[in-house]
This record gives C-alpha cells, structure tokens and sequence, in this order.
C-alpha cells in the first residue's frame, strides 16, 4: 500500500517553449498588439509595461518577455520555457511591431508591479557597488553547484534537466531563460524581461549565471500549483 502512495507522487513538468505566437484571450492579444517596445527606453520598461496589461485583464500574477525581431527567438539567442500555470489561459505571445512579446503566469496570488526581479537584482547590485552589466548573481548554493554541470548540447533537454532538478530538491516551480549573447549585438537594446520575485527559503529564488558560450541563464522560481500552496507561503 505504501508503494502506491508513493508512485502517486509524480512531479509532472508541464512546459512550452514560445515559438508560436498563441494567445486565447482576445482582449490581452488586443492590448499587446497596441503596445510598440520601440517607443520605450528600454526594453525591460515594455516588458513591464506587458506585464501590468496581462495583470490588469487577468487575476494573478504575470511575468513578460520582449525580444525584437523574431529571428533573435528563431535562431534561439533566446530561448525560454515557461511552466503553463493554471488557471487557463497562462501565457499569450504575440508579436507586435516587429517585437515579440510574451506574458506568462507565474502565480496565484497578485504581486505588485514595483516587486520585481530586476528591482530586486538593482538593489542586490547597489549594495554590493557592483557593475549591473556583470550580474551574476546566484544566492542558492545548490543551484550554483547544479549550473555548472556541462555544456549545453541540447537546449531544451538542458533546460529541462535543471528545472526538474531545482524543483525535486527545492520545490515549487521553476522556469527558465537563455540569452545567448553575440559579439556585435547588444542584447540589452533587442531583449527585455520584467518578471515577478519569489523568494525560496527566504532568500531570492532565482539564479542568474554567464554558462558556456556566452549563454546567461536565468532560472527563476514562480508561484505554486494550486492556490491553497501559494497562500500558504510567507514571504511574496
Ligand atoms: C540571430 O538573429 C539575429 C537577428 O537577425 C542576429 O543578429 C544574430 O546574429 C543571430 N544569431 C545567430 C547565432 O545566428
């Protein structure tokens, strides 16, 4: 009896790589469709922009991607996999002038738009009077140590392998991001995230490291599978 309970516990990992664009909300595709990246200073200030759409047309929490021109997402110099959070829908992509862009749910519960990694990795940064452009920063040991391993063959199987890895041995949920970056482009001017901070055992539950090739990964928790979990954590 006790072998059934535990083969009952399967942590199933439900992801998709946005390649697609796919978005069953009208009314977010609309609103995203209007919003130009270009007319912003930076591309992290649109994403925050999607991200405070997304969080205005659909309960939750949200996060946002923007990426200009979608060869950057084709030739995968950016490649993400993102958890499918319920409730539905939990991700819209479009692309709009000449941007994609793309929104994820990462929780339950509402965070406020000023909480958010970057605000978070800013602050990390001006404390430790460090240069932002050499952020680096990975407060859980265990991820540190589980980065390092290997070059990566294979994108997706990669990414897959330390999500599952973070999550078995830290819980929760966690997505990830890939920037590789070419001599030549800088990606701060094609490129932008704003997502939303989770904190693991009371440190910032994300890792963001320069692995081999010049790829910048960046794994981040997000929220819970169900409601009852989320509203359980302290914390947010
Ligand atoms: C991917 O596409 C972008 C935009 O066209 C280009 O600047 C970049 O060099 C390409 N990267 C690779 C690895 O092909």
């Amino acid at each position: 009896m006790m072998s059934v309970g535990r083969s009952l516990f399967v942590v199933s990992i439900v992801l998709s790589v946005s390649t697609v664009h796919s978005c069953s909300s009208h009314s977010l595709r609309r609103a995203l469709m209007r919003l130009d990246c270009s007319a912003f200073l930076y591309p992290s200030a649109c994403a925050k922009e999607a991200r405070k759409i997304a969080t205005e047309r659909e309960f939750g929490t949200w996060g946002a991607v923007v990426v200009r021109d979608s060869s950057f997402v084709s030739n995968r110099s950016v490649f993400w996999q993102f958890h499918d959070v319920e409730p539905y829908p939990s991700k819209c992509s479009v692309e709009s002038h000449n941007w994609v862009i793309e929104v994820f749910r990462t929780g339950w519960r509402e965070q406020s738009l000023e909480k958010n990694q970057i605000g978070q990795i800013a602050n990390l940064v001006i404390e430790a009077n460090m240069d932002v452009s050499a952020v680096d920063l990975c407060p859980i040991s265990f991820l540190r140590e589980l980065v390092k391993v290997s070059p990566i063959v294979d994108i997706e199987s990669h990414l897959m392998f330390l999500q599952d890895k973070a999550s078995k041995n830290l819980g929760g949920q966690w997505n990830a991001l890939l920037v590789k970056f070419d001599e030549g482009v800088d990606a701060s001017t094609h490129f932008g995230f704003d997502f939303p901070h989770y904190f693991y055992d009371s440190r910032s539950g994300f890792c963001i490291k320069s692995i081999s090739n010049g790829n910048k990964l960046t794994l981040f928790k997000i929220g819970y599978t169900s409601e009852g979990d989320e509203e359980l954590q302290q914390g947010f």
